[in-house]
């Protein structure tokens, strides 16, 4: 640590900082021309999250046109997987593939290597933290082991992931098995990348809504437990952001459970029930990025409820899911202005 005040670390100490610090799930992506352009160039998808010149480049595009409070390391949830030699593809217009896992695929999973396979990634973790304004605070990632498990087990993207559910009803062992293999290699990815320079990391639990209550618990909750545990026997500071979308009540022993600094909501959470949950901690959200699409009052509107409810704790603003391609950039500076307006 260089002692530098970070605002977004100042909030996961359990701070309030008025006005709260922003940065947006998928900030790096294809709404900014910048990000298309470096895309077209890069070939593939995976070259440009493995080749550290492109990849800083496009997790410094949205710092320097907004100046974000934070950087997220760009990358993707799914390089878990292609460490794992599951064929990960990225296919234009049909999103993510791979090979699907089955029970005997599972039994012949091995960790080793996995770590060496993403050595660019912590290069790109390394060179931003160089390159960053000392005042930005750097967040590093990974997928939860349930959301990544469900890319695995179907082989692609599903609206409702029935193929993972299925599969753990009727595999439970081979399951379990799968998610604490990923748990024990997410957590030491983590790890690594906190080495090297991640200010704090965040835990994506995409799909975590999915779930029925035991399965919630099997399935979302212990498995993140688990790795925070781990990063925490190693590095006992670690700051960590949880975000189980569509987690509702459930939210309100998550923090909890898996000793998660702060909480990540989705647009669906009340505010009222966001306040409760604040109560307990810093959360972050959760404006639905719909808003930042349409723009106008809208926007206006959305921002205005989040910080009259959840402005006068600890709270990093943030879309309730990542930002679409389809939003407009000028809508997001004026998110950005508003939200720093507000209380200052
Ligand atoms: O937030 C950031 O700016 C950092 C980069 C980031 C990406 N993916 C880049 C990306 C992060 C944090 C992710 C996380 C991710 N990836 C999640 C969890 C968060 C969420 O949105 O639910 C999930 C489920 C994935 C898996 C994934 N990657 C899907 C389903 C897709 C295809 C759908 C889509 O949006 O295209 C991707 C591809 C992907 N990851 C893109 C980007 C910018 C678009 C691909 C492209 O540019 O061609």
């Amino acid at each position: 640590m260089t002692g530098a005040y970070r605002k977004i670390v100042e909030v996961l100490e359990g701070k309030t900082v008025s006005p709260p610090p922003v940065w947006l799930m998928r900030q790096a992506g294809r709404y900014l021309p910048e990000y298309r352009e470096t895309r077209a160039a890069a070939g593939s998808f995976l070259d440009l999250c493995y080749t550290p010149d492109l990849a800083v480049e496009v997790t410094l595009q949205p710092i320097r046109r907004y100046g974000f409070d934070a950087a997220i390391l760009f990358s993707d949830i799914l390089v878990i997987p292609d460490a794992l030699h599951r064929n990960v593809r990225f296919v234009q217009g049909e999103g993510p593939q791979m090979d699907p896992i089955d029970v005997a695929g599972i039994q012949g999973l091995k960790s080793e290597g996995v770590i060496a396979h993403l050595a660019p990634v912590m290069e790109t973790v390394r060179r931003l933290r160089r390159e960053l304004p000392e005042e930005t605070t750097l967040l590093g990632f990974c997928g939860a082991p349930w959301t990544v498990a469900t890319y695995m087990i179907a082989g692609h993207g599903t609206p409702d992931q029935a193929p993972a559910r299925l599969f753990a009803y009727r595999h439970p062992e081979a399951f379990e098995k799968l998610l604490s293999l990923l748990a024990e290699i997410s957590a030491e990815y983590l790890v690594a990348q906190i080495d090297a320079g991640a200010d704090a990391v965040q835990i994506f639990d995409s799909w975590a809504g999915v779930l029925g209550e035991k399965e919630f618990e099997a399935y979302a909750v212990k498995p993140v437990a688990r790795m925070i545990e781990i990063i925490r026997r190693q590095r006992p500071q670690a700051k960590i952001i949880a975000f189980a979308k569509g987690a509702g009540l459930n939210l309100k022993s998550y923090r909890q459970k898996t000793g998660a600094d702060a909480i990540g909501l989705d647009w669906s959470v009340p505010l009222s029930f966001a306040v409760e949950l604040q109560k307990d901690g810093p959360v972050q959200g959760n404006l639905d990025p719909m808003r930042v699409v349409a723009g106008g009052k809208s926007l206006e509107d959305g921002i205005d409820a989040i910080l009259d409810k959840l402005g006068n704790g600890p709270l990093i603003f943030n879309l309730g899911h990542g930002i679409t391609p389809e939003a407009n950039p000028d809508h997001v500076r004026q998110l950005i202005e508003r939200v720093r307006g507000a209380n200052a």
